[in-house]
């Protein structure tokens, strides 16, 4: 069965971007592939997050994604700092890619401008992302628009890895959807939507039914009063008309059509968003009653992942010269 891994930061702030972009296909992908996903909390600490909100913030990421649809049976869902082949084969990712290839990735350019202390990690995450990758043999890497280069450079990454030392990893393909890629902030919807919860532009996963109503209802359009999706020209209103598009599995052009008037539109959309939420709410309040259950399935998740990633992390020791001893000195000496 074909492979696929992707990967979340346990920022604290799951977004309806987070769900329309990513999540929501990794649910549906379940029931096509044997899917692997992980909590990157290593990825997390290049902005050297408080610890406590770190460890809580893990957990009920992992409770988020199996409130969406993630099922741990048949799925594999673990943390990243608890398998540690992410960060031992991240290091050989390191010395395969380029300075230059890691300047030019946007995220990076983005983040840094936004932080005073800019850790080499960060400059650096595309490495691990690759690591994350390429340690399960991945065919498919289901995320969001924003992702695009860190996957094209993992592309890269892998086949100059094989053309030093022999085909050892396998080169993965990313998976864009057509409609909710890049979902926008409500009220400055030329940015993206992204984590602080509390602001007006986001929508948060678990949010209520009443603040997600007042959020669109005070989205930000434009005064030409016209439907009509252009993102370049009309940033707000193709920013609704995506979003409601993504939730009813249409085009933003063809949502278009059925409307002549901002008001109507604001409304539909929150309808949409609350209808999908609501569930996802429901089943979290249930799973965030018992959070050991969930480091408990997180565990089982990481033992999975461990079997797999050690054989990759064996391979590409072993093609590139390293010494593997395979316990022999316990071994001799036992
Ligand atoms: P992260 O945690 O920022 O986001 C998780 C997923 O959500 C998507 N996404 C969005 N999609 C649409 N509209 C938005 N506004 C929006 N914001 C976020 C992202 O594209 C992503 O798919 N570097 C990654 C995590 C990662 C990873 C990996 C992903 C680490 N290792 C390996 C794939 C494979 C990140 O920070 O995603």
């Amino acid at each position: 069965m074909a492979r696929t891994f992707s990967g979340i930061q346990p920022s604290g702030g799951m977004h309806l971007g987070n769900y329309l972009g990513a999540v929501r296909n990794w649910v549906a992908l379940q029931d096509k592939h044997q899917c692997i996903y992980c909590v990157v909390d290593l990825h997390a600490l290049t902005t050297a997050p408080n610890p406590a909100d770190l460890r809580a913030n893990t957990l009920t990421t992992a409770g988020l994604l199996m409130s969406a649809g993630i099922r741990p049976n048949d799925s594999t869902l673990f943390a990243q700092s608890t398998v540690g082949e992410h960060a031992e084969l991240a290091w050989m990712m390191e010395c395969t890619v380029g300075f230059g290839e890691l300047r030019r990735m946007t995220q990076f350019k983005d983040k840094s401008d936004r932080t005073e202390f800019i850790s080499a990690g960060l400059f650096t995450y595309p490495a691990l992302q690759a690591s994350d990758i390429l340690l399960y043999d991945t065919e498919l890497v289901p995320v969001g628009e924003d992702q695009r280069q860190h996957i094209e450079l993992c592309r890269d990454i892998a086949e100059r890895f094989n053309n030093r030392y022999g085909e050892t990893l396998a080169v993965p393909s990313h998976m864009i959807p057509k409609a909710g890629a890049r979902i926008m902030d409500l009220q400055n919807p030329q940015d993206k939507m992204s984590k602080s919860l509390d602001s007006p532009g986001t929508i948060g996963l678990t949010e209520d039914n009443t603040s997600i109503a007042r959020k669109f209802k005070r989205a930000v359009t434009d005064s030409d009063g016209e439907v009509r999706y252009d993102p370049a020209a009309k940033p707000g209103v193709s920013n609704l008309l995506g979003i409601l598009a993504a939730a009813t599995n249409r085009t933003p052009e063809a949502v278009g059509e059925d409307y002549s008037q901002y008001g109507a539109l604001k409304t539909d959309t929150a309808d949409a968003v609350i209808d999908l939420l609501a569930p996802i709410r429901q089943s979290y309040a249930e799973f965030m009653s018992d959070p050991t259950e969930i480091t408990h399935l997180l565990a089982i998740g990481a033992d999975k992942a461990r079997v797999v990633a050690s054989a990759t992390l064996q391979r590409a020791k072993d093609n590139a010269g390293l010494i593997l001893h395979n316990n022999s000195y316990n071994n001799s000496n036992g």
